[in-house]
C-alpha cells in the first residue's frame, strides 16, 4: 500500500476480514438473515423487523445490529462477532465504540456488492449534535453512486481514482483495471482506503497530495472523480466536501488537467457543481472550460438547486443546518456573485486524438436506465462514427431505436385536427425527448434499415415539393443529431 498505514494493523485487517467472512456479514448474508421485509425496512430506516430477526445472538446478528442497525449491544457478544479481531484492537482503530453500558459502532462498515466492504465515518445524521471531523471520511451517498453509475466500465490497463475517500470508486475500479491508483489530500482518507482496499483483499497504488499533483508526468486510460465538488466562497472546513477553490473553480481545474492525464483514446469522468450567474448562459460558461482542451467533452446537468436550497442541504450534511450565521456568509457570498442557481452533473471526457473534438452541454434531467456508464460509452462511439462517416452520412442506412413513441398535441379546427407539436420519445437508455417537425418524422419513421438515407429524402422531397439536394442539405445536421442521441441507429454492414 506504498506506505500508507492502515485502521487496523495488517493482521487485525486479516483477522476482521475473517469474522466478517465466517459470520456472511455480506450484502447477500444480511438480506438472506433478514428476509425481503424486514430488508426493505431497513433501507427505509425502519429497524423493527431487523432487530426481530437478529435476537439470536449469534455474530451475524450482533455484526447486523450493530453496523445496520446503528444499536448499542453488550461487549462480549460484539467481541465475539469480531473475533478474532481483538475487541481492544476494534475499539483502538475506532471501528466500535464504548457507549452507555455496550458498544456501538464507531465507523461505518458497510457490506457493499456482492463480497465487498467499504470502511467510511458514521453520517453527521446518525450522531447529531457531534461536529463531522474535518477530515470526515464519506460513505456511499447519492453523489458517490451517481458516479459509480456513470463510470465507463471497460476493460482497462491502467486506472485512477482522484479524492478516493472510503475507496469505493477504486473497489469498483479494480473489476475492470488492471493497475489502480487512488489519491487523496487527506492522510485520514488514506488510511480509511488502505484498509478499504486490504480488506477485500485488493493492491492499490496510494498516493497523497492536491489533486493531480501526486501523479503530475503520468497518464491513465480511465480516470474517475467524485472530488469536492461544493461551491463557496473557497474556505474549507471538510475536505470530503470543500476543495478550497472559489465557486466552481474545481470543474474547471480538473478540465484543465485532463489532457495531460489520458492516454490516447483515455476517459477522465467526474462530478462537478456549477453556478448560473445571473445574464450569463451556464452552458456557455461551462463550455469555456473545455475550449482548447482538444478533448472530446459530454457535461450533462442532472439537477439544479436555488441557493437556499443548496446551501441547506450542504449544512446539514455536515450537522450544521441550525447556524444561521453559516449560511447567511455562505448566501450572502451567492448574492455578491450573483448566483442565481448551482448546477450538478456528470463530466464525461475522451482523449480522441482528434483535431475536431466534440463538446455538448446539456440538460439531462431526466430518470435514465441504468447503468448509465454504458450510455456514456455508447456516446462516445457514436460520435467516433459520425466523425468516421463525415460526408457519407447520408449514404448510411439506418434504422429507429426499438420502441420509439410519438406524442402529438393537436387543436381540433374546421378541418379537423391540427397537429401543433410531435414530439418524439425514446422510453429506453437515456429517455430523450425530442420536437420534431412532419418531415424528420417522416425520415425517422422510414429507418427501417434498407434504403440509404439519401434515396429516402429523395422520395420525401417528391413528395414535400423540394429539390433532394435541398432536403439532404436540411437534413444533414438533423440527421447527425438524431444519431447522436441514439434516435436513429446505422445499420454497420
Ligand atoms: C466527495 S469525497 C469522495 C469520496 C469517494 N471517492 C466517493 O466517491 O465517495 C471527496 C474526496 O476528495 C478528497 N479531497 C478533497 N480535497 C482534495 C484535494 N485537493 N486533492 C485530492 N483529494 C481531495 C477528500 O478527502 C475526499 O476523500
Amino acid at each position: 500500500m506504498d506506505g500508507h498505514d492502515m485502521l487496523l494493523s495488517p493482521a487485525g485487517v486479516e483477522a476482521l476480514r475473517t469474522a466478517l467472512t465466517r459470520a456472511a456479514f455480506t450484502a447477500n448474508g444480511i438480506a438472506t438473515r433478514l428476509g425481503p421485509q424486514a430488508t426493505g425496512g431497513v433501507a427505509r430506516n425502519d429497524f423493527r423487523a431487523a432487530l426481530r430477526a437478529t435476537a439470536d445472538g449469534e455474530p451475524l446478528d450482533t455484526l447486523i445490529r450493530v453496523f445496520v442497525c446503528e444499536q448499542t449491544e453488550p461487549e462480549a457478544a460484539v467481541a465475539a462477532a469480531l473475533a478474532p479481531l481483538s475487541i481492544d484492537e476494534a475499539l483502538a482503530a475506532g471501528l466500535v465504540e464504548r457507549y452507555g453500558d455496550g458498544l456501538r459502532m464507531g465507523l461505518d462498515l458497510e457490506p457493499y456488492g456482492d463480497d465487498w466492504w467499504v470502511l467510511a465515518d458514521v453520517p453527521a445524521s446518525a450522531r447529531p449534535g457531534r461536529p463531522l471531523h474535518a477530515e470526515h471520511v464519506l460513505g456511499i451517498g447519492g453523489a458517490t453512486q451517481t458516479m459509480i453509475g456513470a463510470a465507463v466500465r471497460q476493460p482497462v490497463q491502467s486506472a485512477l481514482d482522484l479524492g478516493t475517500g472510503s475507496g469505493v470508486q477504486a473497489l469498483h475500479l479494480s473489476t475492470h483495471a488492471r493497475q489502480v491508483t487512488a489519491t487523496d489530500v487527506s492522510r485520514r482518507a488514506l488510511r480509511f482506503a488502505a484498509t478499504t482496499a486490504a480488506l477485500n483483499g485488493q493492491q492499490w497504488e496510494l498516493l497523497r497530495g492536491d489533486m493531480v499533483q501526486p501523479v503530475a508526468g503520468r497518464r491513465f486510460d480511465l480516470v474517475v472523480s467524485n472530488p469536492p465538488f461544493v461551491v463557496g466562497p473557497g474556505t474549507t472546513t471538510h475536505v470530503y466536501r470543500d476543495s478550497g477553490r472559489v465557486g466552481d473553480a474545481i470543474g474547471a481545474e480538473l478540465a484543465a488537467a485532463a489532457d495531460g492525464l489520458l492516454t490516447e483514446g483515455g476517459t477522465m469522468q467526474y462530478l462537478a457543481n456549477w453556478v448560473h450567474v445571473a445574464g450569463e448562459d451556464w452552458g456557455e460558461r461551462v463550455a469555456g472550460w473545455f475550449a482548447g482542451t482538444g478533448l472530446d467533452a459530454w457535461v450533462i446537468q442532472r439537477e439544479v438547486a436555488d441557493p437556499m436550497a443548496y446551501v441547506n442541504l450542504w449544512l446539514t450534511d455536515v450537522g450544521e443546518a441550525a447556524d444561521p450565521q453559516r449560511m447567511a456568509d455562505w448566501l450572502d457570498w451567492f448574492d455578491a456573485h450573483k448566483v442565481e442557481a448551482i448546477g450538478f452533473g456528470i463530466v464525461s471526457l475522451r482523449r480522441s486524438g482528434h483535431d475536431d473534438p466534440v463538446l455538448r452541454v446539456e440538460d439531462l434531467r431526466q430518470r435514465v436506465e441504468a447503468p448509465m456508464g454504458d450510455r456514456v460509452a455508447a456516446w462516445f462511439d457514436r460520435q467516433d462514427w459520425l466523425r468516421r462517416s463525415g460526408d457519407g452520412l447520408l449514404d448510411a442506412r439506418y434504422r429507429a431505436a426499438d420502441g420509439l413513441q410519438l406524442r402529438q398535441e393537436a387543436t381540433m379546427g374546421a378541418e379537423g385536427w391540427g397537429v401543433d407539436r410531435q414530439v418524439l420519445t425514446m422510453p429506453h437508455g437515456l429517455r430523450w425527448t425530442e420536437e420534431i417537425d412532419p418531415l424528420v418524422l417522416a425520415l425517422v419513421g422510414g429507418a427501417d434499415g434498407r434504403l440509404p438515407l439519401r434515396d429516402q429524402i429523395a422520395l420525401l422531397a417528391v413528395a414535400h415539393d423540394v429539390t433532394p439536394d435541398e432536403l439532404a442539405e436540411a437534413a444533414g445536421p438533423i440527421v447527425a443529431h438524431l444519431v447522436e442521441r441514439g434516435f436513429i441507429e446505422p445499420v454497420r454492414s
